[in-house]
């Protein structure tokens, strides 16, 4: 089988961090969203991958993925001119897939027990399709299906303003070569794009043999900040301790922490969970609970819980605690100098500050 992963789309609703990256960049637990997609691919045994990605962010995933060979995986690009819609990605990857059977993963959706056994039964199996379901109160805000008795799938809908069911389609599909038929055929729905609903639904209608399985941990599209932080603290949880960096006799380290390679911590309280990165800083400073802090950074004379920082960040000389913060990459948060009650900032477009 073969994998295809999308990672294009705008990020609008991850404003501003998706102005200059790509959303499927943001790192969960100093990782790349992305990069969890990766590997659950690879631990199904999926090792020929293709990424699709847009003109404008595709240079980033590209640098940050490489060939693939990090991953244990062989990584190819495919380069889709616009958003023009997740069955669209299917479309241009048909030289990529030829007749095998793939595994479609959206690259900013993001689940915690891997793939393995629907991948096992869906390359071992008659289906000719199978799609994740993961029930929701609300799933209004994505493709919802509708199931018969036993697992098939009867139609799926996109969006829907009525509840039909609360089983929300998630962002990993298993096909056959049979999707290139659908795909082709389909035509753009109202808002302009080839819908992965109606691709399925193509298929249903054909008779063909569409299976749903349902998923029983958690999943996350980590489209929205607060799916970030969600994921940041789901990931966190289960995180491995280690320490690879320096920590001072000064300086505490308290439960589920890892500290990456070349990270100095100088007389601070690293509460867990939560990492701290690569040649990161954190000196004379409080870190705690499910707080990520990414590579490069400064934290320093400062208190910080419950956020995630992007790379080559400093945050220094806060009076208050910073909490439940998303903090972008190359941004600078500090008191500012003199004696007055003066708050100074440059703030980017979109940006929310909670004073
Ligand atoms: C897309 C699909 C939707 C699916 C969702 C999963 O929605 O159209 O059917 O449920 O991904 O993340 P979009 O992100 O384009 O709104």
């Amino acid at each position: 089988m073969k994998g295809l992963i999308l990672s294009g789309g705008k990020g609008t609703r991850l404003r501003p961090f998706t102005y200059t990256g790509a959303k499927q960049l943001v790192p969960v637990a100093n990782k790349p969203v992305l990069f969890y997609a990766i590997e659950d691919l690879v631990e199904a045994d999926i090792r020929d991958i293709a990424i699709v990605i847009s003109p404008e962010t595709g240079e980033q995933v590209k640098q940050a993925v490489g060939d693939g060979a990090r991953f244990g995986a062989r990584v190819e690009y495919i380069v889709q001119d616009a958003p023009r819609g997740i069955a669209h990605g299917i479309k241009i990857a048909q030289p990529f897939i030829g007749a095998d059977k793939f595994v479609l993963f959206l690259g900013d959706n993001f689940i915690r027990d891997g793939i393995v056994p629907q991948v096992d039964a869906f390359r071992n199996g008659t289906m000719n399709a199978q799609i994740i379901l993961y029930k929701l109160d609300d799933p209004s805000s994505m493709g919802v299906a509708v199931l018969d008795g036993d697992g098939r799938v009867t139609r799926l809908v996109e969006k829907p303003q009525q509840f039909i069911s609360p089983y929300a389609v998630i962002g990993i599909y298993m096909f056959d070569a049979h999707v290139f038929e659908a795909v082709n055929a389909i035509k753009p729905s109202a808002r302009g794009e080839l819908e992965i609903t109606d691709t399925i639904q193509y298929l249903i209608d054909r008779d063909l043999n569409v299976r749903a399985h349902l998923l029983s941990g958690w999943w996350i599209d980590t489209g929205k900040m607060s799916d970030i932080l969600e994921a940041n603290r789901l990931v966190l949880d289960i995180l491995q301790p280690r320490i690879e960096g320096q920590v001072d006799t000064a300086s505490r380290i308290e439960g589920r922490v890892v500290i990456e390679k070349e990270a100095h911590i100088v007389n601070s309280t690293i509460r867990g969970p939560a990492i701290i990165g690569e040649r990161t800083r954190v000196e004379n400073a409080f870190v705690g609970p499910y707080t990520s802090i990414y590579h490069d950074c400064l934290i320093r004379q400062c208190e910080i819980e419950h956020s995630v920082v992007l790379e080559h960040s400093h945050i220094e000389n806060l009076s208050r605690r910073l909490a439940d913060s998303l903090v972008g990459r190359h941004a600078d948060i500090a008191r500012a100098g003199g004696h007055t009650q003066t708050l100074k900032m440059m703030i980017g477009d979109y940006s929310q500050v909670g004073i």
